[in-house]
């Protein structure tokens, strides 16, 4: 009797953490609106179809888990050792097991093989239409994103109108990045020298969340982005924002004429002589800002992201600050220091240099 005990506790402990183990694994799926970048959360057609397929997935994968665990348990207290159990009898092949066993997994794979092929074909086919073209280039560490029917460029933050099929077409400056909207489904690698293309029509007004999704460098993790999903009517108060000079101006006399022309964008009216903000623009006129960046009417660099309208994006540095007056200021001062990797150097600006900087990028509405 006393062999026995063990084997009991064995058991009891087993039989009374089962039911929590499974509760956990079924509350870790809940909420799914509290995991922002939950792929369980699908808001576009395109992620829907995925999501279809995962619950088909899951209820195989469920089922099997039920099956076999029930046959292990059945198995384990059945056929348990006992004091006065005579030895096992032997027992050598059973071609009536053998034949089932080889055959339902093979029928459970076809259940999975053809809706994963069928979703696969789904999602890759040509879009059924296309509302808006956005071409989105991955850069280490941000996002760029051209309207090139619209004449807009920006970065880390795209906006679309709700309910139109957006295809997006997908290049990079550099390394493989991916594009990935968990909401909107994805991912789709960023690939040098072999555009990629995904479409997805977003059905619900917000922001997502996404992320770069391919090991890029040091601060792939720091790569971020965010989908404002819009009323038409929204989006299109947008595009004519984008569109328009910076309320604080890019400034731009004649000579920036053709760069403006060439993005379609108007240059700017200069910030009043002797704010911080003009002050800003003088230094960000003779510094090494324009070589990077373009600031409609002031300069034309690519490198970097594109500053005409930074003042009406909510984060920047790959969507990872908050676009607030302090967190540029400290970003100025050390980019690296604040973004590891940050291809922007620290370009050793007086605190005096930053405030002028900071309040001109922030008269760029
Ligand atoms: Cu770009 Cu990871």
């Amino acid at each position: 009797m006393v062999a026995r005990r063990p084997t009991r506790t064995v058991m009891r402990l087993v039989a009374a953490l089962a039911p929590a183990a499974l509760l956990a694994a079924a509350l870790a799926g809940c909420a799914p609106n509290d995991f922002p970048q939950s792929t369980f959360n699908p808001r576009s057609e395109f992620a829907g179809m995925i999501q279809s397929l995962n619950l088909q997935l899951i209820f195989w994968v469920v089922l099997i888990f039920i099956v076999v665990q029930t046959l292990l348990i059945v198995a384990i207290v059945k056929f348990r050792a006992r004091p006065d159990s005579p030895e096992p009898k032997p027992v050598h092949g059973n071609t009536a097991l053998e034949i089932a066993w080889t055959i339902a997994p093979a029928i459970i794979l076809a259940f999975v093989a053809v809706p994963t092929v069928l979703t696969i074909f789904k999602t890759q086919a040509k879009p059924v239409r296309t509302d808006l073209v956005v071409k989105v280039i991955g850069h280490q560490w941000w996002w760029e994103f051209q309207y090139p029917d619209l004449g807009v460029v920006t970065a880390n933050e795209m906006h679309v109108p709700v309910g139109r099929t957006i295809v997006v077409d997908i290049e990079t400056a550099d390394v493989i990045h991916s594009f990935w909207f968990p909401a909107m489904g994805g991912k789709r690698d960023a690939i040098p020298g072999r555009p990629n293309r995904i479409w997805f029509t977003p059905d619900t007004v917000g922001v997502f969340p996404g992320q770069c999704a391919e090991f890029c460098g040091l601060s792939h993790a720091n790569m971020r982005m965010k989908l404002m999903v819009e009323t038409p009517a929204a989006f299109a108060a947008w595009v004519e924002l984008q569109r328009r000079p910076p309320a604080g101006g890019g400034a731009a006399p004649d000579s920036t004429a053709a760069v403006s022309a060439a993005m379609a964008l108007a240059p700017a009216p200069a910030p009043p002589a002797g704010s911080p903000a003009a002050r800003g623009r003088e230094i960000f006129g003779q510094s090494a800002c324009i070589g990077c960046h373009t600031v409609a009417g002031l300069s034309a660099g690519v490198l970097g992201p594109d500053l005409t309208h930074f003042a009406s994006r909510t984060t920047f540095a790959g969507s990872l600050f908050e676009n607030t007056p302090d967190n540029v200021a400290r970003w100025l001062t050390d980019p690296p220091g604040r973004k590891p990797g940050a291809l922007m150097p620290n370009l050793g600006l007086t605190p005096e240099q930053v405030n002028a900087l900071v309040a001109y990028l922030e008269s760029l509405k």
